[in-house]
Formats: structure tokens, C-alpha cells, sequence
């Protein structure tokens, strides 16, 4: 992942590790238990999604396992590197490069039954995440589903009395200079909703029938604790990766090999239990 220099960036652009976001993807499924909220009805034989953000597009591509061939589902992001390739590809599903906060090509607006953004915010104020929305809304038809999903309230626990969680804090900490700005409404990085009140950003935008369900990924049956420790390391990489952008910016104290060594401590503090827990944040709604 690479992230904008600029520290109070709203919206990470990102080069993200192809099976990191596999890995996220198949913990995220099991929390929610869904891959479209069920408010959301898929029944017509061809109805067309949109991923934004797709990243490798691996939601997307579950979600055609689900539906007839004659649906169509394409996805969107900024950056093609994590594409799957076309030649893997059922005919039915195809990706474009496109940023989620510049116009839409005119062929696609108002073209699609549902479209889905999951965790392309890590640290989004109202403002920016208010346009993505409105610019994402120009994919759908009336009638047309949005689905939003991120994540927020990281937390951190010890599994055994003694040990160490201070790298991992660290990192954790680190991230400060991304969400420091007042009105952050929603990403992995932010810890306590500042304004709970998110659904109201989708009804200022016309949406209707909104409805936001929020799960902890405590909520897992995970007998092995094996999700729950790779879901760890995979926030941890996330995090470190959003780090890399600190590095070299003046006074900050970011050093490649501070993030080096925080990473080496920081899993061998999992090794040691140290895990985590997010919720992870489902908002629909309906174009009126
Ligand atoms: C954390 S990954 C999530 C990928 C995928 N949605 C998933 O859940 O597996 C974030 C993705 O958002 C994309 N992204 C970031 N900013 C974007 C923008 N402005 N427009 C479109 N895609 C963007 C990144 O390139 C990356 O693939």
C-alpha cells in the first residue's frame, strides 16, 4: 500500500499485497456472514454491480459465484495492480481503472442495481467521504442499492498476563497524524466514532431505507484463535504500510528502520497472544 504524503490525506490511494486483501476478505465474510447485505435483493437475472475500490476484486468475483451468468459485475479502482488476470475472468465480470472521487464514464451512470465500497477509507472526514458517496450514487439507478463498508475502534488485548503489547501500540499510535483532524467519520485507523450518527451522512444524500449494522469481529466462532491471529498481523502490515508514508516527512520520527523493528517486535508480540478487535461497519441504502 503506499499512501499520500500528506499526512491529513482523507483517502489512502494504495498498491495494496494481493493476499493481504484475500486474507481481510475471507475474515470480513465470516463476520458478517453475508457478501450483500440482505436488504439488498438480488433476484433479477440481470442485475449489475459495481465494486469501488476492488482491489483484487476477490468480494466481487464471490459474489458472481452467486448469481446467474447473465448478471453482470464490474469493478473499479485506481489502480490496476491488484487485478486479477482478464483471462481468469468469468465473461460476465470485468474491471476498469477509475477514481472513485472523479466522474464516472457517462455509458455507466445510472446503470447499475447495486454498488459496493468496502474499506477503501482509513481515516475519511465527512467531506471527503461524503463525496465519494455522491459520486459513487451517480453509478446507480433509482432504486439502486448502495452498500458502504469499513471498519473502525481498533483495540488491542492481551491474552497473557506479562507480556508486551507495546509495539504493536506503537504502531497503532503512530497513525495518529491520520486521524487527527476533527470530523473523521469512519476507517480502520479511527477509534471511537466521533459522530455516531453516520447513517445521516447517507440520508443528507438522498439515500432512503438506511439501515447500518456494526459487528465485532469478536463475533467469530474461531475455536483455533487462527483468524483472530492472522486478522492481527494483517491490521498490523496495514498499519505499517500506512506508516511508510510518514517516513522522511520532517519532525515525525519515521524511519525505515524504526518500522522495521516495530514490525519484527510487533509479531512476536502476537506470537505471545496479543490480539485485536474491530468493528466492522455495513451502511445501505436505496437510491429514491
Ligand atoms: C484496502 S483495499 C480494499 C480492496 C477491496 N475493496 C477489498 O475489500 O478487498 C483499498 C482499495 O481501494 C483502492 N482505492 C483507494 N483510493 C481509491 C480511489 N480514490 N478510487 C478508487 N479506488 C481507490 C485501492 O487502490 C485499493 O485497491
Amino acid at each position: 500500500m503506499t499512501v499520500s504524503q500528506d499526512p491529513n490525506a482523507e483517502i489512502f490511494s494504495s498498491e495494496e499485497i494481493p493476499e493481504r486483501l484475500d486474507e481481510q476478505h475471507i475474515a470480513t465474510t465470516k463476520t458478517f456472514g453475508f457478501l450483500v447485505h440482505p436488504n439488498i435483493p438480488l433476484n433479477s437475472p440481470t442485475i449489475k454491480i459495481a465494486d469501488i475500490g476492488t482491489g483484487t476484486g476477490i468480494w466481487l468475483l464471490d459474489v458472481a459465484k452467486s448469481l446467474p451468468p447473465t448478471c453482470q459485475l464490474i469493478g473499479f479502482d485506481v489502480s490496476s495492480s491488484a487485478f486479477p488476470p482478464t483471462q481468469t475472468l468469468p465473461p460476465n465480470v470485468s474491471f476498469q481503472i477509475q477514481d472513485m472521487l472523479l466522474p464516472f464514464p457517462a455509458s455507466e451512470i445510472g446503470s447499475f442495481d447495486v454498488v459496493a465500497v468496502r474499506f477503501v477509507s482509513t481515516a475519511t472526514t465527512r467531506a471527503a467521504w461524503a463525496l465519494a458517496i455522491e459520486n459513487v450514487m451517480t453509478l446507480l439507478k433509482p432504486g439502486g442499492w448502495l452498500q458502504w463498508i469499513d471498519s473502525c475502534n481498533f483495540a488491542l488485548y492481551n491474552s497473557v498476563a506479562g507480556s508486551s503489547r507495546a509495539a504493536c501500540q506503537e504502531i497503532y499510535d503512530g497513525l495518529e497524524p491520520f486521524r487527527a483532524k476533527d470530523d473523521v467519520v469512519i476507517g480502520m485507523v479511527m477509534r471511537e466514532p466521533r459522530n455516531m450518527r453516520r447513517e445521516d451522512v447517507f440520508r443528507k444524500l438522498g439515500l432512503t431505507d438506511v439501515h447500518e449494522d456494526v459487528f465485532s469481529t469478536d463475533r467469530l466462532q474461531d475455536p483455533g484463535l487462527q483468524l483472530r491471529d492472522k486478522g492481527t498481523r494483517n491490521a498490523i502490515v496495514c498499519f505499517l504500510a500506512c506508516l511508510q508514508a510518514l517516513v522522511g516527512v520532517d519532525g515525525n520520527g519515521w524511519s525505515e528502520e524504526r518500522i522495521e523493528r516495530l514490525k519484527v517486535e510487533a509479531m512476536k508480540e502476537v506470537d505471545e497472544g496479543v490480539y485485536h478487535t474491530l468493528d466492522q461497519v455495513c451502511i445501505v441504502g436505496r437510491k429514491a
